[in-house]
């Protein structure tokens, strides 16, 4: 637990589900007040919200599609108004659709660029618009991906634009540093949420991922939200314009693990 979290305001995008719902338990559990923010599954905002309360937190749930930048404005609007401020901006709202390269349709591509990457531009300059106004040392994590680092075949959309995150998340921290403003980001590998549970319920698939990871195992929605909840206090107040990698080491070149090479 991090006490100065307490009392704070943090919205998290894309929280009806997986990570981000994750995250936003995380921070009701340190007693903030989260906006979490969904596009089409009000039922799991809803969810995510109960779930906030009932832990004694306090939290709103707001729909919001965050491949707008319009849309980004409006949910900021609706943070203030729901609990007068915020603290820390998740941009976690994020979507991946496979299809090899030469097939792919430039709308596809788009889709996936607005919102996962546009939408992450949006949600920074509007946490950081705020936080110059208000002179206030914000901070704000924005989810990336082992495929930040990571090529990826079939994704390329995908993993162009968490490439992108990376860079976007270094530029915006070296550009506000000297205002008290931190910009990270948190790279999960494959985590057992619904972005993956087509995949993880076939034996050959699951096994084929967990090759891959060098501790052997699909990481839970939890130790993420524990990254974050660490980087948005204060207790990582010195660090800014990294990427956190919560892989189980996927990133480390696991075709090496047992020293062949
Ligand atoms: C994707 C997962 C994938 C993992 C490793 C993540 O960014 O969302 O679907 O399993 O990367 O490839």
């Amino acid at each position: 637990m991090f006490d100065d979290l307490k009392g704070k305001t943090v919205v998290v995008t894309g929280s009806s589900k997986g990570l981000g719902a994750a995250m936003a338990r995380r921070f009701g559990a340190e007693g903030m007040n989260v906006v979490t923010n969904y596009r089409s599954d009000e039922e799991g905002a809803r969810e995510t919200v109960r779930a906030i309360e009932e832990a004694g937190g306090a939290a709103a749930a707001i729909r919001s599609d965050v491949s707008k930048a319009e849309c980004v404005e409006a949910l900021y609007d609706a943070a203030m108004f729901s609990f007068g401020g915020i603290d820390i901006w998740v941009n976690n709202a994020g979507i991946e659709e496979g299809a090899p390269s030469d097939q792919k349709s430039i709308e596809a591509w788009q889709r996936v660029l607005d919102v996962n990457l546009t939408g992450v531009f949006a949600g920074c300059r509007c946490a950081i618009n705020h936080f110059l106004e208000h002179d206030m040392l914000g901070t704000i994590i924005n989810l990336s991906s082992v495929h930040e680092v990571i090529p990826w075949p079939h994704f390329a959309d995908y993993a162009t634009s968490k490439a992108g995150v990376g860079m976007l998340t270094k530029t915006l921290a070296l550009e506000y540093a000297d205002r008290g403003i931190r910009v990270n980001a948190i790279a999960p590998g494959t985590m057992n949420t619904s972005i993956n549970a087509q995949k993880l319920a076939d034996p050959e698939q699951r096994a084929a991922t967990e090759r891959l990871i060098p501790m052997g195992y699909v990481g839970a929605p939890e130790d993420v939200a524990a990254a974050a909840a660490w980087l948005a206090s204060d207790q990582a107040r010195y660090v800014t314009g990294t990427t956190l990698f919560v892989d189980g080491g996927m990133t480390l070149y696991p075709g090496f693990q047992f020293g062949e090479g």
